[in-house]
């Protein structure tokens, strides 16, 4: 007996030490320690009508922004019990009123959780398909919807779920039905997906998806996020947030990838935008992820957005565009450009509309 509870209070010791451990990494990893300068923009203001986040953004080429906002996820904050919405906001009027996206019938609205966005436009009839990553009790699965912008409305087309699509933070369309996305856990199970994040194990996945084939086509991620598409359509780029990096990936014929090479952030980078004239990458990043577990107002997590210039060259460019340490924005998570202006959301908070220096 007495050798049974020696045992007993050696593996709690040891269990306490590794748990100790990690907590001490998890707080490395998390950038726990950084001090944050603020680095503003001219004429910040924020957009009336979003004020429960406005977690991912896709801006289409007349200016239209399609956002996600009213996100609910294990162990975020959020202020608000009602369901999540999208919005539009027309950045070629200068009022930056956004309008709330109608859902035609046989959509679940009441349920809606909506995560990463992304648009496709069909060459043949420009027809625009907008997918959402949905997680309605914490599930995970990604909607199909096609845009009517004469009324601001989006017609549900389908729901798509998958195993291999078990915790799908963000998504990149390739087709009027296909797609690649990130799963941000290992897990799909809400009380793992919190826990898992002691183990920090590089178990997380790209995965593509069509009608026909859905297959893994990137691993050893620790946790990917934002994900989005060069141009030309040859490149992935994913967002590892807890490596502080952005994965740059080639796309071949039969939709496999195949790595190219990473590219350090310093910061826990959420989505990535791309700029369709010059190919810039755009984060909005979390410089302190401390701050989020607990959540403290007095001490909210603060705000950055880093830009990426030439990253095929052998020295890409990051700079930090602005930063914020909760006064202005907290939390930023997307951050994107048109004609001068940036926009910048929120997983929880508002969104700014900033002109660039
Ligand atoms: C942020 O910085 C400003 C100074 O620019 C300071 O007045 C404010 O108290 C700081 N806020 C937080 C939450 O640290």
């Amino acid at each position: 007996m007495g050798r049974l509870i020696a045992l007993g209070v050696i593996l709690a010791g040891l269990l306490s030490a590794f748990i100790g451990y990690r907590i001490v990494e998890l707080r490395r990893i998390a950038l726990s320690s950084r001090e944050l300068h603020q680095n503003h923009l001219p004429n910040c203001r924020a957009i009336k009508g979003l004020e429960y986040g406005s977690e991912d953004i896709t801006i289409l080429p007349n200016g239209l922004a399609i956002i996600s906002t009213g996100l609910k996820y294990p162990g975020m904050p959020s202020f608000s019990d009602a369901p999540g919405k999208l919005y539009l906001l027309d950045l070629e009027n200068e009022r930056l009123k956004p309008v709330e996206l109608r859902i035609g019938r046989g959509f679940d609205v009441e349920s809606f959780n909506p995560h990463g966005i992304s648009v496709y436009t069909d060459e043949k009839d420009l027809s625009v398909h907008l997918f959402v990553v949905n997680h309605p009790e914490d599930k995970s699965q990604v909607e199909i919807f096609r845009f009517v912008e004469e009324d601001s409305s989006i017609v549900y087309v389908k729901t798509i779920q998958h195993d291999l699509l078990h915790s799908v933070n963000d998504i990149v369309a390739v087709g009027p039905e296909s797609f690649y996305a990130t799963n941000d856990r290992y897990f799909g199970n809400a009380v793992l997906k919190q826990l898992e994040i002691l183990l920090l194990q590089p178990w997380c996945t790209v995965v593509y998806y069509s009608p026909e084939e859905v297959m893994v086509v990137a691993d050893t991620f620790y946790s990917a996020n934002g994900i989005n598409i060069s141009p030309d359509n040859k490149y992935l780029y994913v967002s590892d947030i807890l490596d502080h990096s952005i994965s740059v990936l080639e796309r071949h014929e039969n939709n496999g990838l195949s790595y190219v090479k990473s590219v350090p952030v310093g910061s826990l980078c959420d989505n990535i935008e791309v700029d369709g004239d010059t190919g810039d990458l755009w984060m909005g990043c979390h410089p302190n992820g401390g701050k989020f577990y607990p959540y403290n107002p007095e001490d909210p997590p603060g705000s950055e957005v880093i830009q990426i210039q030439n990253i095929h060259s052998e020295k890409p460019t990051v700079t930090q565009v602005y930063a914020d340490n909760g006064s202005m924005i907290e939390a930023s998570s997307v951050a994107t450009p048109y004609k001068g202006v940036l926009l910048i959301g929120s997983v929880y908070h508002k969104a700014l509309c900033c002109d660039l220096k």
